[in-house]
């Protein structure tokens, strides 16, 4: 299954970086491929594909989302692999950005993301053949990003999701991964929401060295090509569980190091990883 070549796969954020390396994988392995964008006009050239289907799909506006996934689900027959891959970074002051924020981000990436994983998994229960649900998380559920509170906290939720869903999942065909990037090259980092610069001079000159950490970060990591194959041999084998998905440094030595030293020289280590203060 999924490796087989006409599987129906639904995939959020289908527009660029990771979810439309995603979606050219799939479709060069034979799937029917609905992607997702906010506007049509950002899935043009995948829709030149004639196996990919695009949906408009906002993460900001709840029962929007859900019908556009059910829509899609009954246009495809229903899907065997789904990735709620959508997302977005927000920097600045927890204090100082007003909560209206920071509660639309935790709104889109957690709230109505698990809303829409509960209806896929819904649909992957009833299927005979079982099927396979992906969670993008980030290596910030392991790393908090600074200065990235909402979108620290809907990672690190998006991964409980996914590990509470094994539980549920365990004796049926489903398969749950809590996918972990670290940094790809992506235009992540130049979407990134800066609401306000912090009252506070050191805290801005903090936001700005975090900033171009990740630019710098971002700008040397691999390709999203790279993700996708990780993850797509992941589905393909039915893997179950979290996944990393990145460079050696990320993926291996820094979770062993975190886990071998005291946690306050792990987070000292990250602040400087980071250029903070
Ligand atoms: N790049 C990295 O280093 C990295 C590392 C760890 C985790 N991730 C995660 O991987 C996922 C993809 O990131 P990326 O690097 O590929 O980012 P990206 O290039 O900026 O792509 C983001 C995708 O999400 C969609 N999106 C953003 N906000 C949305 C919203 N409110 N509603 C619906 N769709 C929305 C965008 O669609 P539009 O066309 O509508 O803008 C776009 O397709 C994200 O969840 C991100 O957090 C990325």
């Amino acid at each position: 299954m999924p490796s087989s070549t006409s599987s129906p796969v639904f995939i959020t954020g289908a527009s660029a970086g990771i979810g439309a390396a995603i979606a050219r994988l799939a479709l060069a392995q034979g799937a029917e491929v609905w992607g997702t964008a906010r506007s049509e006009a950002r899935l043009a050239e995948l829709a030149e594909h004639e196996r990919f289907h695009p949906v408009v799909l906002d993460l900001d506006d709840a029962v929007g989302a859900l019908s556009a996934y059910r829509e899609a689900a009954v246009a495809a027959g229903g899907f065997a692999v789904v990735i709620n891959n959508a997302g977005y970074g927000t920097l600045g002051s927890f204090a100082e950005v007003e909560f209206a924020v920071w509660r639309q981000q935790l709104n889109a990436m957690l709230v109505n993301t698990a809303a829409l994983a509960q209806a896929q998994l819904a649909d992957l229960r009833r299927r005979a053949q079982g099927g396979v649900l992906v969670n993008v998380a980030s290596l910030a559920t392991e790393f908090p990003l600074p200065y990235m509170t909402g979108y620290n906290i809907a990672k690190a939720g998006l991964s409980a999701l996914s590990e509470s869903l094994l539980i549920e999942t365990r004796h049926t065909g489903v398969s749950v991964i809590d996918f972990r990037p670290g940094d790809f090259r992506t235009g992540f980092n130049q979407s990134m929401q800066r609401p306000t610069h912090s009252a506070d001079p050191a805290a801005t000159a903090d936001q700005e060295a975090a900033w171009n950490a990740l630019e710098a970060n971002l700008n040397a990591a691999p390709p999203p090509e790279r993700a996708a194959r990780d993850l797509w041999r992941a589905i393909e084998r039915r893997h179950r569980g979290m996944l990393r998905s990145g460079d050696w440094f990320q993926t291996v030595l820094a979770p062993l190091f975190q886990r071998l030293v005291p946690t306050a020289l792990a987070r000292a280590v990250r602040w400087r990883y980071f250029g903070l203060r």
